[in-house]
Formats: structure tokens, sequence, C-alpha cells
């Protein structure tokens, strides 16, 4: 994180701890529940958020190598992304020029891509190299059947991806000032450790407000988090729709001894950005989570990649024992304590008990999230 930004959070949470208080929204916010059951509702989010705005794919390190290629479903376009020979990143639809099958599988190295059906084969650029029975295709030249590209920039370590193949990507508009502050974490330098897939039966949005709000931390969390940070208690900062919400572990007392130009905030804070509409990306200590939350099949279902990158490579064993523990104890917390509650939720939303819930003003992160969606949606 930047060092005056640092500074400033440093000043703000010690304020907050010593008057026992945290960011507020100037009003609170009735939500309609209906935004999270609605079939017309999940279809705009489709066609304006999902299918419309740069998509965070995952960080450099998922393409660690030049020949590394990676498939990803989530979003539900069958997405293919390549790093070619001279290093760059490109993404292109999984999906065979000749009839249609899926050009590749999971992820891997390899100078060409083998279609598994006639063996139609193309390289790292997406180009159609060689076609057996090519004299059968006189007149389909191979200069027209490459596979479809995305437009597709990789910048400050993330990846993104425009998932409509007519759109370009426009990442100064997209992030705007937002753009410093990523830049300072060096994503770049990061390792891909694991990517696991949660799939619950909660709404995209209910999942994605798990993260924002500390309010919940010694209620819910009482035996596993709650002994290392403080209660609703927080900071809150946005760039346009994009946000940033930073808890301090108890750990932030150290810091007052220090003089504020020399302190280090990041040991003792997590820092969670909400990359607009569904990136979570959180710092902890000295690793980052990348969440990418998306919407399944119905308006009650999500599905989310979480991704651990760390800022070594873990060869040993020790490493790789101390990496597992961290992404057990994440997925133990939200598996186990929030998406239950939260698949509770959505349930009860078909309840008719209520038509809106509540976010209180201690709660400014969910408010500006579903604001930035109402907005987005034109409603
Ligand atoms: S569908 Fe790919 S080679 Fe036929
Ligand atoms: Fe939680």
């Amino acid at each position: 994180m930047l060092q005056d930004a640092q500074i400033a959070l440093g000043r703000q949470l010690l304020d907050y701890i010593d008057t026992r208080s945290t960011a507020m929204a100037p009003d609170l916010y009735l939500q309609p529940v209906d935004e999270y059951v609605s079939h017309a509702t999940a279809a705009r989010e489709q066609q304006r958020l999902f299918r419309a705005l740069p998509m965070c794919v995952g960080m450099s390190g998922l393409l660690a190598q030049p020949g590394s290629f990676q498939t990803h479903d989530v979003s539900g376009l069958p997405l293919l992304l390549t790093r070619n020979e001279q290093g760059r990143v490109q993404a292109f639809l999984n999906v065979c020029r000749h009839r249609g099958a899926r050009v590749a599988e999971q992820c891997g190295k390899a100078r060409a891509l083998v279609c598994p059906y006639h063996a139609w084969s193309y390289d790292m650029n997406g180009k159609l190299k060689v076609r057996p029975a090519d004299g059968a295709f006189d007149g389909a030249p191979h200069e027209s059947l490459g596979l479809t590209p995305l437009a597709t920039a990789e910048r400050d370590g993330l990846i993104w991806v425009m998932p409509r193949a007519q759109d370009s990507l426009d990442l100064d508009t997209h992030l705007g000032a937002l753009n410093a502050e990523l830049a300072s974490f060096k994503l770049a330098g990061f390792h891909h450790y694991e990517t696991r897939t949660l799939t619950r039966r909660m709404n995209w949005k209910l999942l994605l407000d798990t993260f924002l709000e500390s309010y919940h931390f010694c209620v819910l969390h009482r035996d596993s988090i709650c002994s290392i940070f403080y209660d609703n208690l927080g900071a809150f900062d946005h760039w346009g729709p994009h946000f940033r919400l930073v808890s301090p572990r108890k750990s932030i007392e150290e810091i007052r001894g220090e003089q504020a130009p020399r302190w280090n905030l990041m040991p003792h804070i997590v820092s969670i950005y909400v990359l607009f509409p569904n990136t979570v990306l959180v710092w902890q200590l000295d690793h980052i989570e990348l969440w990418q939350i998306h919407p399944g099949a119905t308006p009650d279902e999500s599905i989310t990649l979480l991704s651990l990158y760390t800022p070594e490579p873990a060869h040993s064993e020790a490493a790789r024992r101390h990496w597992n523990k961290n992404m057990d104890l994440v997925v133990h917390v939200v598996e186990n304590e929030d998406f239950p509650v939260g698949e509770g939720i959505q349930r009860g939303f078909h309840s008719g008990a209520q038509d809106s819930i509540l976010f209180g003003r201690n709660e400014p992160g969910l408010i500006h999230f579903h604001r930035s969606v109402s907005a987005a949606l034109g409603a």
C-alpha cells in the first residue's frame, strides 16, 4: 500500500480504537430483498455487469511461464488464457473453430493446443496452425479460423478480460485512481499457490456481502477470528464503484511507539479491495486471497473461485504446510461460519418476511456496493 495511505489509515484506525468508533455512512440503507431473488435482476446483471465490464480472471502468477495456459469457466463463458513465448497474456474463447469443441482443459504448458475432436491445432496466439485433411477445407483459410480473441490486459499483476468479443478494454477508465494503489502491492511478483471452487446456494451479491462489514466478527466468529481483530471497527474508502475496507488486527498497538513516517501498517491490518463488480482482493499479512464471485444458474446460487497467491514459490514441505494451513483456515471460517448463515438468509428471502433488509451506518461498504450495483443497472 502507498506509504501516505498507510500513515493516514494508521491515524484513522488508532482514532477509531481510542474513540470506540468506526467508519460511518451518512444514513442507513434499505436494500430490497427482491434484488437477491429476481430472475429479471439477474438477467440485467449478466448484461450490464458480467458481460459489459472488465473481468478480473486472476493474477499474473496464474500464467507463470511463457507457453502456459489456463482455462476459466466460472463466468459461464468458456475462456482460455495463454502466455505466449514473448510473455504476452491473451484470452480466447475456448471453442474450436471447426465444430466447437473445447480446445483445452485445466491448465498446463504447451507449444500448441490440439483440439481433442479432429486435431485442429492452435498456437499460443490462437492461430490455427495444422488441420488434418487440410484439402477438404479449401475455401476456409487458416487465417480466418483462429480462436476468437477477447480484449485482454495484464497490469500491475492482475489479468483482465473483456467478456464480449467486440468490446475493447479500458482499464484507465475502469479503475481510475485505484490504479496507483493497486500498483503499490507489486502483485506481479506473487506466485499462484492454489485455487478452490466454492458453490453455494446464495445469490452472488449475498456472498460478496460477507466481506463488507466487521460488525459480525465477534458474534459469528467469536471462536475463530474474534480474538485477532477489533469488532465493528474499520476504515472505508472508495474510488468510484471500487472500494477498500481495512480492519486492524489487535497488533496495531505496536505502531503507537513509532514515528508515523516509519509506520509499516501491513502486518497489522487486513485490507479488502472490492474491484467492482465481483472481485475481492484481500491482503492478509503477507499473501493475497483473490475471490472471483459469480452468479450461478439461478439467482439463488453462486460460484466462486478462491485463489491464494504467495510472496515466494512454495518449494519446501514446510512452506506447503504453512500455506495449506492458511487456505484451510479461510475456507473453514467461510464454509462453516459465514456461508451457512448466508444460505439461511437466502432461504428466508423467499418467506415474505420483509421487502427489504437494513444496512446500518456502521456498514458503509455494504451501502456503497449496493448503491454501485443499482447505479450500474440503471435502477
Ligand atoms: S471440433 Fe475441433 S477439430 Fe473438430
Ligand atoms: Fe465473516
